[in-house]
């Protein structure tokens, strides 16, 4: 395979180009460089160590996890300082135990008393302490305890003053970047989920708690404000592969885009003015539904081309306008998918074929559930 164009490859295949992948990684850290601000990157996009060398610069150190599959993953292939920035389910507190006691720095996020309570019910073996963060909602809408509230104050406090356990943050995750469109909007967002969360910072200080800050999404790191550098840490994911999403929302042009999803013509229907494709949603996700005038991708070099529709192992595709001249692709031509969403899109497939400059260089195999 190494050496072979991408075009050898049997479809559907997910392609990474290694070098938009190293530009990406490197602009992220040289934009945290310049803020003072410690960049934490997320793994969930990718769940590769490849990736995640390049995305620590080879330090294996300072890593956000969304599973604790990921977390074990990573730590047997010696990376150290992860946090699982997951609100502490239950069932996993012997598991987060175990890689707290094995690991020099193991961190875990709560949102609620009770996970607290189960912490301290667990206490970790020698002299050990629970690492834990406070999720935060600055208005995300998702996890966390909602910054205004006086909950939010006094959970810190209860993590704080908590035996066997230290405050090690405060982590607001802006994940409402994703309704913005232009860097504006982006900044916007960014900045009040800032502020909130340097207010809150202040008010814990006034109770004698100081502990590191964290906030961060692809979009408001792809363009962050200047107040960011007053947060201890970023932790963004999705930019090391970017997607259509992103350019839409203003992250990143689509030519940043490093992961594509390769499909063969399989059918020619031209009683539909249809092509079909071996690209189903089993290849490439679903939910750039409704999103985009061209379907559920991007397809590169034919922007007169949608895809429509997706079966498990089908793809319908027709063009935007008029009739389809099938001369122009012929049955097992290849097509190139951007996908719109590119987590949910790389989580489809168990290995990515990684390539500069379409001339293949290996396979990144990643790791899988929960
Ligand atoms: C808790 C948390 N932190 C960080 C990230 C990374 O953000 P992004 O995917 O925008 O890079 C995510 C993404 O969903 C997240 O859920």
């Amino acid at each position: 395979m190494e050496g072979e164009p991408v075009s050898a490859l049997f479809t559907p295949a997910l392609v990474v180009d290694v070098d938009k992948v190293k530009r990406n990684a490197q602009r992220m850290r040289e934009r945290c460089h310049k803020l003072g601000v410690q960049l934490r990157p997320h793994m969930k996009t990718h769940k590769t160590l490849e990736c995640a060398d390049i995305m620590t610069d080879g330090s294996r150190q300072c890593i956000v996890v969304s599973t604790l599959a990921e977390a074990s993953f990573y730590a047997d292939h010696g990376f150290d300082d992860i946090l699982y920035a997951y609100c502490l389910p239950l069932d996993k507190v012997e598991r987060c135990a175990a890689l707290s006691e094995r690991l020099d720095l193991f961190q875990v996020l709560l949102d609620h008393p009770d996970a607290l309570e189960q912490l301290r019910k667990r206490p970790l073996k020698g002299s050990r302490q629970w690492h834990v963060w406070l999720k935060l909602d600055c208005g995300n809408g998702r996890a966390g305890v909602l910054h205004s509230e006086p909950g939010s104050l006094q959970l810190a406090q209860a993590i704080a003053e908590a035996d066997g356990v230290e405050l090690t943050g405060v982590y607001a995750h802006c994940g409402n970047t994703y309704n913005c469109r232009g860097v504006e909007q982006i900044q916007t967002v960014a900045q009040e989920t800032t502020n909130l969360t340097l207010q809150f910072m202040d008010k814990l200080e006034a109770f004698g708690i100081s502990c590191k800050s964290s906030i961060g999404s692809t979009p408001s790191c792809s363009h962050p404000v200047q107040d960011m550098g007053k947060l201890s840490e970023v932790h963004p994911g999705n930019y090391v592969f970017y997607d259509v999403q992103q350019s839409m929302i203003g992250s990143c042009s689509l030519d940043d885009v490093a992961v594509k999803v390769l499909t063969r013509v399989i059918g020619h229907c031209p009683h539909r003015n249809q092509l079909l494709v071996d690209c189903g949603w089993a290849g490439i996700s679903l939910d750039g539904s409704g999103k985009l005038p061209t379907g559920y991708a991007v397809i590169e070099g034919h922007p007169n081309l949608k895809l429509l529709s997706m079966t498990q192992e089908h793809g319908r595709v027709e063009p935007t306008s008029g009739p389809l001249d099938y001369s122009k692709y012929p049955i097992g031509s290849l097509l190139t998918l951007i996908p719109y969403h590119s987590c949910a899109t790389a989580m489809m497939h168990p290995v990515y074929y990684v390539h500069s400059e379409g001339c293949l260089l290996g396979k990144w195999t990643p790791t899988r559930g929960w």
